[in-house]
């Protein structure tokens, strides 16, 4: 039979952004900027990822598709890809994410895609610290948690590995 567990998660839900703490607010802003500079001619789907850094930079990332479809990236590994590229081993504090699609309102929270969940996991799996994760639409509702294991319960992580 086996023994039964449950496993809880908690986000938080925010009616808008204007909602949010003074430097999260910031950060998911610049994530809406950064969503319009992204290169989605095929999906015309575009996310924008801020990543706020333990020294309070901001990096930015979108993103980025191909003709070959495969190719392409998400914005959440583009901006902490950037992030680990450009400061390997400072800590990363959250991620904001914004989606908009071109031909409709998204006014539902987008939330990071399993691959995106993986890649932000080993980051916070390497500096032992949770990296807060908030994420939007283009309007409306945002989502925050305080951790990515609440994205991503039951992980797969480096410890499997030794
Ligand atoms: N996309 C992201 O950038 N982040 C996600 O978490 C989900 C999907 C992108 C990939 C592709 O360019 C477009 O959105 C449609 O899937």
């Amino acid at each position: 039979m086996g023994v039964q567990k449950k496993i809880s998660i908690e986000v938080t839900v925010h009616d808008t952004a204007e909602e949010l703490d003074g430097s999260y607010r910031e950060l998911m802003s610049m994530a809406v900027n950064a969503r319009k500079k992204a290169y989605a001619p095929y999906s015309k789907f575009s996310v924008g990822a801020a990543v706020l850094m333990e020294n309070n930079e901001i990096l930015e990332g979108n993103n980025q598709e191909n003709a070959c479809y495969p190719a392409g990236l998400c914005a959440e590994r583009v901006a902490i890809f950037y992030a680990g590229a450009k400061y390997p081993g400072m800590r990363i504090r959250a991620i904001a994410i914004s989606a908009a699609a071109l031909d409709h309102k998204v006014s539902d929270p987008v939330a990071p895609c399993g691959s995106c969940r993986q890649a932000i996991s080993e980051y916070e799996f390497k500096q032992k610290e949770p990296i807060k994760i908030l994420f939007m639409g283009e309007t409306g509702k945002v989502i925050t948690c305080n951790s990515v294991a609440d994205l991503l319960p039951l992980g797969f992580n480096s410890s499997y590995l030794e």
